[in-house]
């Protein structure tokens, strides 16, 4: 597949970028500023680009067969995600790309019950996570409306870190995923390797799907 991702060189991004090239996907990375391209893999093509802009996100998705949106606004801007998904979506509105979006766990439900969302239980987010985890609950609505393009909307667990490609996890759909002792987390590696999985095999269009050990 010819696969573009935005924000590249980030976390998740770069892991993205790794797992699709391993499966012998072509793969433009995009990062904002031209001095990440040092961070990029030699195989994928560089381009610069902000997924804010729409005139971006046409350019870069224009004759693909995928894009994917692993960007994080810097703190104090959680706000911006909601202005690039609208860009995304109207810019692959137009190209009618697929778009596949790491997003957040805070619209996930949980609990006994499933009546209490991820943002507003203090186990899985801290004071200092609310911020994003509210933008990301904001983020989802958007998704949830979209009706022109076909998108998937990924939700972390709780925890996402660096960690190893084991390929070994649970996929879920509007709940938490928790462990027998209670933890809700996934190693960057295998988010990539979920959301590559996703991209090949389209198991979830117009929905949103979860992970977790
Ligand atoms: N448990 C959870 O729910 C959880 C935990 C962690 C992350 N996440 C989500 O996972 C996603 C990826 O996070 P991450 O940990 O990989 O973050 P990260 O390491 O901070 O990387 C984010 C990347 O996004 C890029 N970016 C920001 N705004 C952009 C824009 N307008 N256009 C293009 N690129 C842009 C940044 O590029 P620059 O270098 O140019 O700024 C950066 O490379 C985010 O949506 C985040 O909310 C969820």
């Amino acid at each position: 597949m010819r696969i573009t991702v935005f924000g590249a060189a980030g976390s998740a991004g770069s892991r993205i970028v790794t797992e699709a090239l391993l499966r012998g996907h072509e793969v433009t990375a995009v990062v904002r500023n031209e001095a990440s391209f040092a961070q990029l893999p030699n195989k994928a093509q560089q381009r610069q680009g902000d997924a804010s802009r729409i005139e971006d996100v046409i350019a870069l998705s224009k004759g693909q067969d995928l894009v994917i949106a692993a960007t994080r606004p810097a703190e104090g801007q959680e706000k911006e995600l909601i202005n690039i998904s609208q860009s995304l979506l109207t810019g692959l509105a137009k190209t009618q790309v697929r778009l596949i979006a790491v997003g957040g766990a805070g619209s996930l439900n949980v609990g006994d019950k499933k009546s209490t969302l991820v943002v507003d239980d203090t186990r899985y987010v801290s004071p200092a996570w609310r911020d994003i985890a509210v933008a990301c609950v904001d983020q989802y609505e958007v998704y949830k409306a979209e009706t022109r393009v076909n998108w998937t909307y990924l939700s972390p667990p709780a925890m996402l870190l660096p960690g190893e490609r084991t390929a070994q996890f649970r996929l879920g759909k509007d709940e938490l995923l928790v462990d027998q002792q209670g933890q809700s987390k996934i190693s960057y590696e295998d988010l990539a390797v979920a959301l590559i999985d996703e991209a090949e095999q389209s198991n979830f269009p117009q929905q949103r799907f979860t992970l977790a050990y």
